[in-house]
């Protein structure tokens, strides 16, 4: 199998979660590689993300959009790239329920503006599209046979929706331009960094301050969830083994209902799981399970290392020693939190929101007075029942 041997990287969305990850393992592990990282700090980002790669002289940050053509441009020419690794995108289903223009834009259309740019420049050896398991849609309960990689895209969501689309831009530009595309579609990611609007992370942050944990429906939805130190190996093979025009799931065949999810970091918390969590509306539409096939990529030598106990107790020990990384993130961790995410809708009620998950004054002052057994530390940034 021949190994692709890049020179000079572009990642896009590397302030994000699962990008950092990558850019912190690439400058780690390669360092005659230049890496430069295009962000345009989006609410979710953080630059300390990627504080372990700022001091390597392979390393540069540069703050813009990816829907920038003069932008993008410029960078491929000036920097000479050779190799894009695609991250950047809006990526909380929930915010695309409320604002899904915003994820047309900067999905499809920035994908679409980076790939012109590469048919321009002409001067790009792979492009690494980062893509989802939600565009096959959900999985039948009763499937024991995962999507693979030739199974039909049929999003569900507009979230879904947009990286379904921005992927039929990338085959395109393979087909019509032979431009040398490999497409990754992921599992659910967890670990340190990632914005607390996702469910483990904000069930943690949550579970600091013993607040109640608000599951959508009724927790019976089924995830599979990689840890992201595995997930950024993933892409350290894909960039080096991957063959072009091809697709790679990254997954995992061990599943788990979101319910338990939320138990596991209650015990963990040791927090009364009966008292804590609470069933709220269901999503408009939330799909059950998305079950991968995990094969190819394994054929190619990746494999699965953390266990979800060990996975979930790093995360944990990372979140709660990091109590104020996200500064103030209260509109984050409501149940539905999309609408203070929207651009111009005012941030207002959430303190009613938050407070009217508890069944009772007396239960709510018993939750933010349960132990919280994984944390000594406590977080200005998570709003307590005295705050309201
Ligand atoms: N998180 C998961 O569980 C998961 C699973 C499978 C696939 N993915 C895919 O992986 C990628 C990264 O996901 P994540 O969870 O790390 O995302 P994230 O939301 O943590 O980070 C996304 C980053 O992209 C940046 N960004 C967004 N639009 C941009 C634009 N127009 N120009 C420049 N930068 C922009 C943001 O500022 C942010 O830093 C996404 O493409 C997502 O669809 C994520």
């Amino acid at each position: 199998m021949a190994t692709y041997e890049p020179k000079n990287i572009l990642i896009t969305g590397a302030a994000g979660f699962i990008a950092s990850h990558v850019a912190n393992r690439l400058i780690r592990s390669y360092p005659h590689y230049k890496i430069v990282v295009l962000d345009k700090i989006d609410y979710c980002s953080n630059l300390k993300n990627l504080n372990p790669s700022r001091p390597s002289p392979n390393f540069k940050f540069v703050k813009g959009d990816i829907a920038s053509a003069d932008l993008v441009n410029y960078l491929l020419i000036t920097e000479s790239i050779d190799t894009i690794m695609h991250f950047a995108a809006q990526t909380h289903v929930d915010n695309s329920f409320g604002n899904s223009f915003e994820f047309t834009k900067n999905n499809i259309y920035g994908t679409h503006v980076l790939l012109e740019a590469c048919k321009v420049t002409g001067q790009i050896r792979r492009f690494i599209h980062v893509s989802t398991d939600e565009v096959y849609g959900e999985t039948d309960e009763d499937a024991v046979v995962g999507n693979h990689e030739a199974s039909q895209l049929l999003p569900t969501n507009p979230y879904s929706a947009t990286k379904a689309g921005a992927e039929m831009l990338v085959m395109a530009y393979g087909r019509s331009y032979g431009l040398p595309v490999i497409t990754t579609r992921g599992n659910n990611v967890y670990g340190p960094n990632q914005f607390p609007e996702k469910l483990i992370p904000k069930f943690i942050l949550l579970a600091m301050k013993g607040l109640p944990l608000p599951i959508h429906g009724d927790g019976s939805n089924v995830r599979s969830y990689l840890y992201c130190e595995d997930v950024a190996e993933a892409f350290e093979v894909v960039l080096h083994k991957g063959e072009v025009g091809h697709v790679y799931n990254i997954g995992t065949v061990k599943e788990r209902r979101v319910i338990d999810v939320a138990s596991d970091i209650c015990k963990l918390f040791g927090l009364d799981t009966e008292k804590v969590i609470r069933f709220v509306e269901n999503r408009p539409f939330n799909d059950q399970r998305y079950f991968l096939d995990d094969q190819k990529l394994k054929k190619l030598g990746w494999a699965e290392r953390t266990t979800w106990e060990e996975g979930l107790k790093k995360t944990i020990e990372w979140y709660t020693s990091n109590p104020d990384y996200w500064g103030d993130v209260a509109g984050a961790l409501l149940p539905h939190p999309r609408m203070l995410m929207t651009p111009g809708v005012e941030r207002h009620n959430w303190t009613e929101e938050i407070k009217s998950l508890a069944s009772s004054p007396a239960e709510a002052k018993e939750c933010s007075t349960v132990p919280a057994a994984a944390t000594s530390k406590s977080t200005s940034s998570v709003p307590t029942w005295e705050d309201m």
